[in-house]
């Protein structure tokens, strides 16, 4: 059974909501392959895939072209498409036309970054049959107020005031939440105070489910600044630079293409 919004939020206490993100065709395929619930088309594509410093240049054009390229690899999975630096900021009715487009090229819901203030936006979503997952804590979006990838609520103030954003964007109809760079108990206190998953970033291990940057868990990018909450699983990105450098060696001393690659 295809999982969808209402499942996952269903999931809560019942098992760990396991996610990962995915930009194209090929590793769509792969994380949905292996039987994760959610894929989000993250626009850490701005870096991951397009080479920016930042998530801030990414446009509704970037989301559509990358979110249509993984729904076409996704048999199972919810497929979650980030709604960019600002498609859905301006106005209510910016934000709804922006993820109605995201919904007709595959995606099965959205994602915006913001607590308390963003809560007209989701209720307008959430009412137009658009299922909402909320991102809290350090928010990308906002690294120019917020002074770079700094981790937040870390004193009394900020903390409650994540714990209203929290409670604000479950009643506001969010189907889960994203909690990124907070203190580890802070999030177990969210976690505990809402009925929809958490699932973390940075956040500690009392989230109801976790979500990575496939290209930081797989290594694809040697060198890249890598975030202490980030757990490394593979060396992708070398294991291909000596693949790339053996067909190089190859062709220049004339092993490749061999008999058996020839007509
Ligand atoms: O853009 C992104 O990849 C995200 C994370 C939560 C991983 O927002």
């Amino acid at each position: 059974m295809p999982w969808t919004a209402v499942r996952i939020k269903a999931a809560k206490g019942r098992e760990k909501i396991v996610c990962l993100t995915a930009y194209d065709y090929a590793t769509a395929r792969l994380v949905d392959e292996v039987g994760l619930p959610l894929i989000l088309v993250g626009d850490s594509l701005g870096m991951t895939v397009l080479g920016y410093a930042h998530t801030l240049p990414v446009t509704m054009f970037d989301m559509l072209h990358h979110t249509a390229a993984v729904a076409r690899g996704v048999q199972n999975a919810l497929v979650v498409a980030d709604m960019p630096f600002m498609s859905y900021q301006v106005s209510v009715p910016q934000a709804l036309a922006n993820a109605g487009r995201l919904l007709k090229v595959g995606a099965k819901a959205v994602k915006i970054e913001g607590g308390e203030l963003r809560v007209p936006t989701v209720c307008a979503l959430v009412a137009n049959g658009i299922p909402v997952l909320g991102h809290i804590g350090l928010e990308p979006q906002s690294i120019q107020t917020m002074g770079g990838y700094k981790v937040q609520g870390r004193t009394p103030d900020a903390a409650a005031v994540l714990l209203r954003d929290a409670r604000a964007l479950e009643a506001a109809g969010v189907f889960a939440l994203v909690l990124e760079g907070i203190p580890a108990e802070l999030a177990g206190r969210i976690t505990a105070s809402v009925g929809v998953p958490t699932i973390g970033i940075g956040a500690g291990p009392q989230c109801d489910g976790q979500i990575l940057v496939l290209h930081d868990l797989l290594g694809l990018i040697p060198g890249a600044r890598q975030p202490r909450f980030v757990k490394r699983y593979a060396e992708l990105g070398a294991a291909a630079k000596v693949a790339i450098a053996d067909y190089k060696q190859d062709v220049e001393q004339g092993r490749f293409p061999g008999p058996e690659q020839c007509y």
